[in-house]
């Protein structure tokens, strides 16, 4: 099928990058990105480019290129789905907080959704592509929805997970390692593949599209990022013991990565991973693991898990200890709230574990991230449910700038990686703290040698020094 009109259900981090770049790269396709909530789809419509709901370096340049010629967004779901040839599925997936499976399945209910909707609306053959992170075999869930609206609509699914990362994704879009199409292997399911192939070519090599069967392309998406995942755990893991003995995380890292059949990607230590997914799929891992009786397999990949939540914990229990066992009234600046550099994103952030546990020690906390808003930070913690609204507020403030942020407080933690933490005026920050002024670096980024000459009491995470 030559494909003239996409449309894409689910604006958010997934579905506006991407359907951003296919329209950018394939300037005769009519995409049409079209999400339930209004806000959203009114921010990526907005003409202030700073103003877009996901903010990505170099996402601005091309929705100001493509927006108003091939790309589009729009509430009208509808009218998308029964005018596209093509319909991209990248709605949220999260996990489950009720029922069979809660904590650790994937909730399939909006995209059970939104194979209903297609279903009804759809008079014409169409290809539905799960872009979506999802189970093993949800593919075949789909089209039995799909395949019972009794209007003799013929559908073909696809499986084409999404590997892009905050903070790079427009990169990861225009250059990705790999773009991977799951289909069947009948007449049709073939053709639906090159049709989807006929897309990605216009931009990425051939050699870098790979065609699976269904099961395989969903479960690869899963194995990856339990993958990715299991290094940070790993080389989190052994942070504690650099610690203890005296071992240095990064000439670790460094020692390691340089073994070719390991790498160097992935083995920053951190005060632990965050980010929507990598939780979510290895709990949703975890999960078909034990609805298959293979528990040794679920208890494996549980443990990046329960290392991960280690390691936040223990950086906060190492502030408390450190500032003589009690925060209680005492000032903690936060240096970053997203879950990694360079996005708005805060899901599942470190910085929000950290900030409950320490909270709870009834310290007093002033945030500055250069990207996340008031409103989200705040969101962060009342979702916790650890204390009433009013109480978050008083007890933790964001500040537009690091200098205000840090004013007489007793110590700094770094829980994000921004670059421009590294080229603050150490020395004037120094001079407006309490002292003795501490340093908790969860991301080795600033350079404790110059902090300690400057007369800061520096951990660093990893560091046995
Ligand atoms: P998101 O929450 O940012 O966006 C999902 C959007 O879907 C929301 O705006 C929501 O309103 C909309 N939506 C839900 N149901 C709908 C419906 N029935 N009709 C119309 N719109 C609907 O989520 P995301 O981060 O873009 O992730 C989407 C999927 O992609 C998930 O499965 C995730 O695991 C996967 N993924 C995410 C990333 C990432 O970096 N965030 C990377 C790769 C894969
Ligand atoms: C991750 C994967 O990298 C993407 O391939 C995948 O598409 C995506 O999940 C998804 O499915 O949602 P993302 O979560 O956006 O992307 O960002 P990462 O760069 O993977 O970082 C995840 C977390 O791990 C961050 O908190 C980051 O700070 C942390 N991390 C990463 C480390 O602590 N150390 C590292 O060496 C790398």
């Amino acid at each position: 099928m030559n494909i003239k009109k996409i449309c894409c259900i689910g604006a958010g981090y997934v579905g506006g990058p991407t359907m951003a770049v296919i329209a950018q790269k394939c300037p005769l396709i009519n995409v049409t990105v079209v999400d339930i909530n209004t806000d959203r789809i009114a921010a990526w419509n907005s003409n202030d480019l700073s103003k877009l709901p996901v903010y990505e370096p170099d996402l601005d340049s091309i929705i100001k290129e493509a927006r108003g010629r091939n790309l589009f967004f729009s509430t009208e779901v509808d009218n998308a789905i029964d005018a596209a040839d093509m319909i991209f599925i990248s709605v949220n997936t999260p996990t489950k907080t009720y029922g069979k499976g809660k904590g650790l399945a994937a909730d399939l209910k909006y995209i059970e959704l939104c194979a209903r909707q297609i279903a009804r609306v759809s008079r014409q053959d169409k290809i539905v592509v799960e872009k979506s992170t999802l189970p093993v075999r949800t593919a075949s869930a789909i089209k039995s929805i799909l395949d019972n609206t009794g209007n003799g609509v013929q559908f073909q699914i696809l499986s084409n997970p999404e590997f892009l990362a905050e903070g790079t994704a427009v990169k990861d879009l225009l250059e990705p390692d790999r773009v991977l199409i799951g289909g069947d292997s009948t007449k049709e399911g073939k053709g639906a593949i090159q049709s989807l192939v006929d897309i990605y070519a216009n931009w990425v090599p051939k050699d870098r599209i790979l065609t699976t069967n269904v099961w395989s392309s969903e479960l690869s998406k899963l194995t990856a990022n339990a993958f990715l995942a299991q290094r940070v755990s790993s080389i989190n893991a052994m942070s504690v013991i650099c610690e203890k003995t005296g071992a240095d995380i990064n000439e670790v890292s460094k020692a390691i990565g340089m073994d070719s059949r390991i790498g160097p990607k992935f083995l920053e230590s951190s005060v632990g991973f965050g980010g929507s997914c990598f939780q979510k799929d290895i709990l949703n891992l975890v999960y078909i693991a034990k609805s298959y009786g293979l528990n040794e397999v679920a208890d494996y990949w549980e443990q990046v898990i329960l290392m991960n939540d280690y390691q936040k914990n223990r950086f906060s229990d190492n502030i408390v200890s450190t500032l003589y066992n009690t925060v209680s009234g005492k000032k903690i600046t936060f240096l970053g709230w997203a879950f990694k550099k360079d996005t708005n994103d805060t899901r599942e952030s470190a910085a929000i574990q950290v900030a409950d546990n320490l909270l709870n020690e009834r310290a007093y906390i002033e945030v500055y991230d250069p990207k996340v808003t008031e409103e989200r930070i705040y969101a962060d913690l009342e979702h916790l449910n650890s204390r009433n609204p009013e109480e978050n507020r008083e007890l933790l403030k964001i500040r537009q700038n690091p200098y205000q942020a840090s004013e007489n407080s007793h110590a700094i933690a770094v829980l994000t990686e921004w670059d421009e933490f590294k080229t603050f005026d150490w020395q004037k920050i120094y001079d407006n703290m309490k002292k003795p002024a501490f340093i908790f670096d969860g991301r080795g980024i600033l350079d404790t040698k110059t902090l300690e000459k400057i007369g800061f009491i520096c951990y660093q995470i990893g560091s046995g020094t």
